[in-house]
């Protein structure tokens, strides 16, 4: 019976995981997402990135401005960082932790060290790591390349040597080296820093080419652990080098010439390209077994694929992660982060042991036998569909205004980013946006991008519509005479215009207060809450007149009591006319002082005898209640004066 094993360490490596979960996280939030060089050497997964967005660029200099950076985990030199705070831009490193650490070890080292660095010079990771040394160093890819430049080199015997490798080196190559380089290097530290990840992935490998037939390895063409599987497959048996599975087609003779068949994977292929391969070899196959290879494999290797949707119950539950039994050999976990966006969450509060909950597979590792899991995403993915459909449906969605950004705001709802033009947010013009932060507003959704996974919504819509169920229902209940409370929106110099509730009133200058005013400024401000009459409606035109003046403030009603004609009052002169002067003998009541009344004397010019400001006595000589009209005479009170004078008795 025909046998097809597929390497249990095939697919993404830890680091490789990382960075594409890094940068998908990243296209979620929207926005340009940009990466130098492909985050893996996997055109799958690149053109899925592409279409989500995340675009890769060569140079620092070609990345667009705004754009967020991701650096893959082959990391880089530190004049990229420089380049990119130069830039301004944001990044996120998504370096794998083994690479960082190689970059650590070369830049400690001290003045007099000679770093040999086994790898290629023209590798990404290579770059990266010869930019963080300090000290020379010398980059080899054989041990006889080496031992040439080691001869080469001056003053041999004045440098202390370190030897490390690029991650994925090979690891035989490596040996070789190590051991010429103790021959020749009297001074010499070893540090053996090739991924265990690749080591691993290798000599299985190798294993499995010994005693297959045919081996198909699966992965990038430019991807070089994918190119040293196929090199070190080749050296064992006929291996073909596939990039997806419609590529193994033209091999369909060399399949079934072979008894056993090996799989295996670089560490940038995705899971879900080995099981589409898995299952395009049992199609190529037509004998005639009891089971097809893809039940074999069904059998034998994953039951669940990177990506899968499955359902699972609480087994078990830890602070930082719970268990999940997903029905299969993998022992399901959930990190808590992966449980819930909300970073103060505690997993004991979201779920108990018994639950049954839906997860998405987020990583199988058949090597580790464990399969990590995440509702968040799952939820998120829901959440998406839900803002998608919103968009076609209308509905009215609510989300947290997250970040106010160039151009409008940020609000996340049902986990996905919704991006609100500043006039579509509600807030006027020239008002600010920050006021919106971290509230809770209703919006709709305009328009979608369902592959760059976008969405643009509108404040201005759900409040629109609110103001158009409040005006019919004011339209329906008003009355003149009725009170409302409203919120002063606009200040003109005629008057005032107070929000309703869906429905603007204007209060006339003359409504506004019983006092003289030059502006309505003087008495209210906008976004002051205030209590109106309705004085006059015009349900055609949709108008409603307001009064906020009191009547119990009404100064002719309170001079009543006050004063009456006959009576001597001190005045302030408020203004000057040719006629004669006004003064306040009351706020909101002044009374004319006629040219004629201001002296005994003829008075030629008003403002020979008084100016603004002055407090002068004067008598009350009439108070017109209808015409609002009121009179004041000094001249009056100076004949009074005398006329006391001529009546007081003479003192002998
Ligand atoms: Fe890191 Fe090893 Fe993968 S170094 S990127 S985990 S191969």
């Amino acid at each position: 019976m025909r046998q097809i094993i597929t390497a249990k360490s095939a697919g993404f490596c830890f680091g490789v995981s990382r960075a594409v979960e890094m940068t998908y996280q990243e296209a979620a939030l929207g926005g340009t997402v940009a990466t130098l060089g492909p985050v893996i050497h996997n055109p799958f997964v690149t053109r899925d990135l592409e279409e989500k967005g995340v675009r890769s660029y060569d140079t620092v200099a070609e990345i667009p401005d705004g754009a967020r950076v991701v650096i893959r985990a082959h990391g880089v030199p530190p004049e990229i960082y420089r380049q990119l705070e130069n830039r301004g831009l944001q990044w996120k490193d998504a370096t794998c932790p083994f690479v960082q650490k190689i970059h650590r070890l070369v830049a400690q080292q001290p003045e007099g060290t000679m770093i040999l660095l086994a790898g290629d010079p023209t590798h990404p990771e290579v770059v990266g790591i010869a930019g963080h040394c300090n000290q020379p160093c010398i980059i080899f890819q054989t041990a006889e390349e080496l031992m040439e430049k080691l001869q080469e080199l001056e003053n041999k015997g004045d440098y202390s040597y370190i030897m490390a490798a690029q991650t994925t080196f090979r690891l035989s190559e490596w040996k070789k080296s190590t051991e010429s380089a103790k021959k020749v290097c009297t001074n010499l530290k070893i540090f053996d820093t090739i991924c265990k990840a690749t080591v691993v992935r290798q000599e299985e490998a190798e294993t499995l080419a010994r005693q297959a037939d045919a081996m198909v390895v699966i992965g990038g063409r430019h991807s070089s652990n994918t190119l040293k599987l196929y090199q070190i497959c080749q050296g064992h048996c006929p291996t073909v080098l596939v990039e997806e599975a419609e590529e193994l087609e033209p091999f369909r003779n060399l399949f079934h010439a072979a008894r056993i068949i090996g799989i295996t994977a670089g560490a940038s292929t995705p899971a879900c390209i080995i099981k589409e391969v898995q299952k395009s070899m049992s199609r190529l196959d037509n004998i005639n077994n009891d089971m097809t290879f893809e039940e074999m494999l069904e059998q034998s290797f994953k039951s669940t694929y990177n990506g899968e949707k499955v359902t699972g119950i609480v087994t078990g539950i830890k602070p930082n992660e719970i268990s999940v039994d997903i029905g299969t050999k993998h022992a399901g976990y959930v990190p808590l982060h992966e449980l819930t966006d909300d970073p103060n969450a505690k997993a004991e509060d979201l779920v108990k042991v018994g639950d049954e909950i839906e997860l998405l597979v987020v990583r199988v590792n058949d090597v580790e036998g464990t399969t990590m899991l995440s509702k968040r995403r799952l939820d998120a993915a829901a959440g998406f569909e839900k803002v998608m459909n919103a968009g076609e449906t209308g509905e009215i969605l609510t989300g947290i205004v997250t970040e106010v950004i160039k151009g409008g705001v940020l609000v996340l709802s049902n986990g996905v980013k919704v991006f609100i033009p500043a006039s579509q947010s509600g807030v006027p013009r020239d008002g600010d946006l920050n006021t919106l932060l971290r509230k809770e507003v209703s919006f709709k959704i305009l328009e979608t991008n369902r592959q760059r996974r976008r969405a643009l919504g509108s404040i201005s819509a759900v409040i629109r519509e609110q103001r158009k169920e409040l005006a019919k229902a004011f339209w329906e209940n008003v009355e003149i005479g009725k009170q409302y409370t409203g919120t002063v929106k606009s200040i003109t110099n005629f008057g005032v215009f107070v929000d309703l509730g869906g429905v603007d009133g204007r209060i006339g200058l003359s409504d506004l207060t019983w006092l003289r005013v030059k502006h309505p400024s003087e008495v209210v401000s906008i976004g002051d809450v205030v209590t109106v009459t309705v004085k006059d409606l015009d349900p055609e035109e949709k108008k409603v007149s307001l009064i906020y003046k009191k009547a119990e403030d009404n100064p002719w009603e309170k001079i009543k009591t006050l004063h009456q004609v006959g009576d001597v009052v001190t005045v302030k002169i408020m203004s000057i006319t040719a006629f004669g002067a006004f003064a306040q003998i009351i706020p909101g009541i002044d009374g004319l002082i006629h040219i004629s009344q201001i002296a005994r004397e003829r008075v030629e010019k008003v403002s020979d005898k008084l100016k603004v400001g002055d407090e002068v006595q004067a008598k009350i000589t009439e108070l017109d209640y209808d015409r609002k009209r009121a009179s004041l005479s000094i001249k009056a009170l100076l004949q009074d004066e005398d006329t006391a004078a001529e009546e007081a008795p003479v003192e002998e």
